[in-house]
């Protein structure tokens, strides 16, 4: 029997039976203790609340089309889940303590996993922040982990289509030496002043500047930049961006599509070379770019002239989601069976 209208599923929270919980006190993880409730009891003082002591995860669960549940290359959110801990002086979460949460919270939701050729998905979000009560500013000495998931509908309701955004100059999301490589609130609320600005102005997102110079593309918004020219994928080395899983993935499905693959600097002027563009993350996969607009230069770049993704964007795409639903083979071991 069917519990939603998985075609219809929005891309929000939506409530399941279960959620798994540790808290980590006298210099250690206690058991994990599956909840259902959706709250958590915080302590006035705690300094996930006060000094930005939290970070989280993202990804996805897939019902394939062997009807076996998959995750995607989950133990690469483990490890940076441990990297942002560290960024932000908490005690990291021990990677087989991911695993096992991540799994047994998912086969205690089994039934809220999305059928093969929904278009749907189970969202898995882990996260950690710091409960332990201080005034002072420094590290806690307790932290809570928890992960819970949501059913969530397709990104791009009604096929993958390009989308605006706005090159932003008055705000920057993370600074060089801070901790824009850490996946921490914190980021998300700096972002925020410019991304309802480009929303505000009906633009899908913002695309984010080096700090330092404002010279070369950091980052769109909670997303990765990458763009296409001479059948080279391209995509920017910075010290201030999330290292995206999506984009790891691309890049390798690119080597194997027989393009070349290049990580470096990418100035903004290069915009005007590049025959595509996109953003990528695990929400979206892909968002493929169809205008950037630089209103303190005057500048407008196009692509997708005719209204549809570029045609090396849409072969990563159908090669990426054909592994993460099981329509292609998973040639690089990426997809574990949730058994
Ligand atoms: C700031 C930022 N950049 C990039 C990404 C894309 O990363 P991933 O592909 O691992 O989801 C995300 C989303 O997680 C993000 O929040």
């Amino acid at each position: 029997m069917e519990i939603f209208d998985w075609k219809n599923l929005p891309f929000g929270y939506i409530k399941t039976d279960f959620n798994i919980r540790s808290h980590y006190k006298n210099g250690k993880w206690g058991e994990l203790e599956v909840s259902s409730s959706e709250h958590i009891d915080v302590h006035i003082a705690a300094t996930g609340l006060h000094y930005g002591q939290e970070a989280f995860e993202g990804l996805k669960a897939y019902m394939g089309k062997d009807g076996k549940i998959k995750v995607f290359r989950w133990d690469e959110n483990a490890r940076r889940l441990i990297a942002s801990a560290e960024g932000v002086k908490m005690a990291p979460v021990p990677f087989e303590m991911f695993k096992e949460a991540l799994f047994r919270v998912i086969k205690l939701n089994k039934k809220f996993v999305p059928p093969h050729g929904s278009g749907a998905n189970l969202y898995v979000r882990p996260l950690l922040y710091g409960s332990g009560a201080e005034i002072g500013v420094k590290p806690s000495a307790e932290y809570t982990f928890i992960i819970f998931v949501s059913p969530v509908g397709p990104y791009f309701r009604g096929g993958i289509k390009p989308v605006n955004m706005l090159i932003c100059r008055d705000s920057d999301r993370a600074a060089p030496l801070g901790t824009g490589t850490f996946k921490v609130g914190g980021n998300y609320a700096a972002s925020l002043r410019a991304l309802i600005t480009a929303k505000e102005a009906g633009y899908a997102s913002t695309i984010f500047l080096d700090a330092r110079e404002k010279k070369y593309i950091d980052e769109c918004g909670p997303a990765n930049f990458f763009g296409i020219k001479n059948n080279t994928y391209i995509t920017p080395e910075s010290e201030s961006i999330l290292k995206s899983i999506t984009n790891m993935s691309l890049i390798d499905i690119a080597g194997t599509l027989g393009m070349k693959t290049e990580r470096r600097k990418v100035l903004v002027e290069e915009l005007s070379e590049f025959e595509e563009v996109g953003a990528c993350g695990t929400a979206a996969v892909i968002s493929p770019i169809g205008k950037i607009v630089d209103p303190e230069k005057n500048k407008i770049y196009e692509y997708c002239k005719d209204g549809n993704p570029g045609p090396l964007t849409m072969k990563l795409y159908n090669k990426l989601t054909g592994i993460q639903l099981g329509d292609e083979p998973d040639e690089f071991g990426w997809m574990t069976v949730v058994e």
